[in-house]
């Protein structure tokens, strides 16, 4: 299909009943930069059903891998939480996106701050060598309603930092802070509150985040969205684009009805 490469889909990991990823073959003229999106979907009656996903895999991998909640009347969602190993999905030619390196001034921290699947594009992030090079430290900051929901928790935890490239960064540079706001858990409460209460700094032994020096990625719902960059404002963050590097940057979260 125009505009598509048709990809095979490799693997599917049901996260809980309302959360997926799944691994897709990719072609080697697909080029993306970390952190970026493109549009997926299926082909229905001969015509794209797409919707937009942030890469979570690192652009020097062989596959492309996605997150993807499961809408239950979605159109796209609700068919394509039904895939199956070697079936064909769209992928877009033309990713693109805010939450790169090059929009970001240099700085000291960098704060990854996610909501569900607004951690995908920092998955493909925190996996690329350039970002640790780039900063101190790399803190990802993850908020969902249940423990369940946090997804990639234990890759994170166990896999990553024994990774054989990224290992030696990530243990040296990665903090990784996963937050749940409706059950108990060690970090609990919304992220938004994490930053102005100044436990998330404390917790992870950090100086206080400082907009002269640090740098914030922000990805998730519209309303987190819209909260987190009104704390970042009122903190005299600017917001950034390629075009115009800033000392934050931001974008929705996709497919979340
Ligand atoms: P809460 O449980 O207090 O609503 P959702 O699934 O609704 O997108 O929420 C994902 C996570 O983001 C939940 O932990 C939720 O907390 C949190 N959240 C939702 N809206 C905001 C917001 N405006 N600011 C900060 N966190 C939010």
């Amino acid at each position: 299909m125009k505009g598509y490469d048709e990809e095979k889909v490799l693997s599917v990991h049901h996260w809980t009943e309302r959360l997926f990823s799944f691994r897709t073959t990719r072609s080697p003229s697909f080029r993306f930069d970390n952190g970026q999106f493109t549009m997926i979907g299926l082909a229905v009656n001969g015509k794209p059903l797409v919707r937009a996903y942030s890469v979570a895999s690192p652009n020097y991998e062989e596959h492309l891998e996605f997150l993807s909640i499961k809408v239950p009347d979605g159109p796209l969602t609700s068919k394509l939480q039904n895939m199956q190993v070697g079936d064909t999905v769209l992928i877009g030619q033309k990713p693109t996106g805010t939450l790169v390196l090059d929009a970001l001034l240099p700085g000291r921290n960098l704060y990854l701050l996610g909501t569900g699947t607004g951690l995908a594009p920092y998955m493909s992030l925190v996996r690329d060598p350039d970002v640790y090079a780039r900063f101190e430290k790399v803190v990802l900051v993850h908020g969902c309603r249940f423990i369940k929901e946090l997804a990639y928790h234990d890759y994170l935890t166990k896999e990553l930092p024994n990774d054989e490239f990224l290992g030696e960064d990530v243990r040296a540079k990665l903090l990784y802070y996963p937050t749940v706001t409706r059950e108990p858990y060690e970090n609990t409460g919304r992220i938004t509150t994490a930053i102005t209460s100044g436990d998330l700094t404390k917790k992870l032994g950090l100086p206080a985040i400082d907009p002269a020096q640090d740098r914030v990625m922000i990805c998730g719902s519209p309303a987190f969205l819209e909260d987190v960059k009104a704390l970042m404002l009122s903190m005299s963050f600017e917001e950034g684009a390629t075009n115009k590097p800033g000392s934050f940057v931001i974008e929705k979260a996709f497919v979340q009805r």
